[in-house]
This record gives structure tokens, C-alpha cells and sequence, in this order.
């Protein structure tokens, strides 16, 4: 029917378009998929290749960072800004080594409990660390999700228990596929449903997308410059 058409339009576009990110190979650790994630939560995927590849390659596992001075990890953070992420991700090894055994946990209660691990990050690690069934939503999804289901050019500044339910109630059937649906939705934010001039042309969802439909309507308030 209508929502599994959609979701193998888009997956058909992952297939053929996604970029090739380490930390999406089938070999990635669960620890790589962590350190992936609190990288790219304010460093364009650019910035962070070449600091996650040396940084899983001095540190393999969390009991080696955890095992390292925390100087080493905020020097080994380089240029990728914020650095107490770094902090923060020591912080997260070391209880993973006390709390866990060392290995990153698939639930998302427990992830939560990790230090510097918020909601989108333990909802991104279950899912693309352990295949776990979640809504993976940061801002790249919920602009595509604004502008196919709601037809707006912009989500809300907040994110809202309505559009939680949105995401889950998108998710597809089969727990698999629900978790390549996460990553390709956002792979589609990124590079075709972008901020600033998106690339309806080359849309997988474009004849289906409420936002082109309305005739693409810019953003209403206080952002807009005329
Ligand atoms: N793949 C998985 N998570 C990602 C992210 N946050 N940014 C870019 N690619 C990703």
C-alpha cells in the first residue's frame, strides 16, 4: 500500500545514492557507531572521517580510551569544536568498562544512562549499532518529514511528542528494514531534502510530498527575509 511504497522509493535511493561511511559498514563496531554519532552531532561528515579513523585506530575498543588520560582524547579531538565531547566520550568509555563489560549496550533506557548520550544518540546507536526498532530523528529527518507529511518548508524550533509519533508510526513493519529506513531518511535530509535549496529534481518522494504539492512555500516567521 501507500506507506510501503514509500518506503521502497526511498530505500531504492539509499541503495543507489548513499555515501560510503565507515561507520555504516557491516564490520563497523557498536563502539565506531557511538563515536560516529557524538562527532557528527555538530561536525559536518567531512570533518569527522579522518578524526574517527584515528581515533578507532588508537582506540579500538572502549576500555582502551577508557584507559587513556582524558588530555589524549580533547588533543586527539583536533578541530571538530565542542571539545568536551571528547570529555564526555571518555566519560561514556570509562562507564561502559565499570557498567557494561566494556561493549555498548543495544538498550535505549541504558544508553540513555550513558554520560553525554541524550535521546537522538542512544535512538541512533540501538538502531544503527544493533538494528533496534526506534525513530531516529535529528534535524535532517524532521525537515523531510515537515515538508512530505506536513507540507511545511521547516520543523517546529522544538521537537514534539506529535512528531515523535509521527516517526514511529513511519517505521516499517520488518525490524530491519526499519533500521536502514532511519539511516536512509536522514541520508536523504542530508542530501537531497536539504535546508537550502533542495534537490526536488533528483527526489526519490517528490511526487508524493506535501510541501511540493502546496508549491513549496517558504518558511513562515521571523526567519524570513524579504
Ligand atoms: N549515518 C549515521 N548517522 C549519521 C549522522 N549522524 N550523520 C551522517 N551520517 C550518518
Amino acid at each position: 500500500e501507500e506507506l510501503g511504497a514509500l518506503h521502497a522509493d526511498v530505500l531504492a535511493w539509499y541503495a543507489r545514492e548513499a555515501r560510503d561511511l565507515p561507520w555504516r559498514e557491516p564490520g563497523a563496531s557498536a563502539w565506531g557507531v557511538l563515536v560516529s554519532e557524538v562527532m557528527l552531532q555538530q561536525t559536518p561528515v567531512a570533518r569527522v572521517l579522518p578524526v574517527w579513523r584515528a581515533w578507532l585506530r588508537r582506540w579500538p575498543t572502549p576500555a582502551d580510551l577508557a584507559a587513556a588520560p582524558a588530555g589524549d582524547a580533547v588533543r586527539a579531538w583536533g578541530r571538530l569544536g565542542y571539545p568536551r565531547r571528547a570529555l564526555r566520550l571518555h566519560a561514556a568509555a570509562a562507564a561502559l568498562v565499570e557498567r557494561h563489560g566494556g561493549r555498548v549496550p543495544s538498550d535505549h533506557a541504558v544508553l540513555l544512562a550513558l554520560p553525554g548520550v541524550g535521546a537522538y544518540t542512544a535512538a541512533a546507536v540501538a538502531v544503527f549499532a544493533h538494528g533496534g526498532r526506534h525513530a531516529v530523528v535529528d534535524t535532517n529527518v524532521r525537515r523531510v518529514h515537515a515538508r512530505l507529511v506536513s507540507g511545511a518548508a521547516q520543523p517546529a524550533p522544538a521537537l514534539s511528542a506529535a512528531e515523535t509519533a509521527l516517526a514511529e508510526a513511519l517505521l516499517p513493519e520488518d525490524d530491519a528494514t526499519a533500521a536502514r529506513w532511519g539511516v536512509a531518511v536522514m541520508e536523504l535530509g542530508a542530501l537531497v531534502c536539504t535546508a537550502r535549496a533542495p534537490g526536488c529534481a533528483a527526489c526519490p518522494v517528490a511526487d508524493r510530498c506535501a510541501w511540493l504539492r502546496a508549491g513549496a512555500p517558504p518558511a513562515a516567521g521571523p526567519t524570513r527575509r524579504t
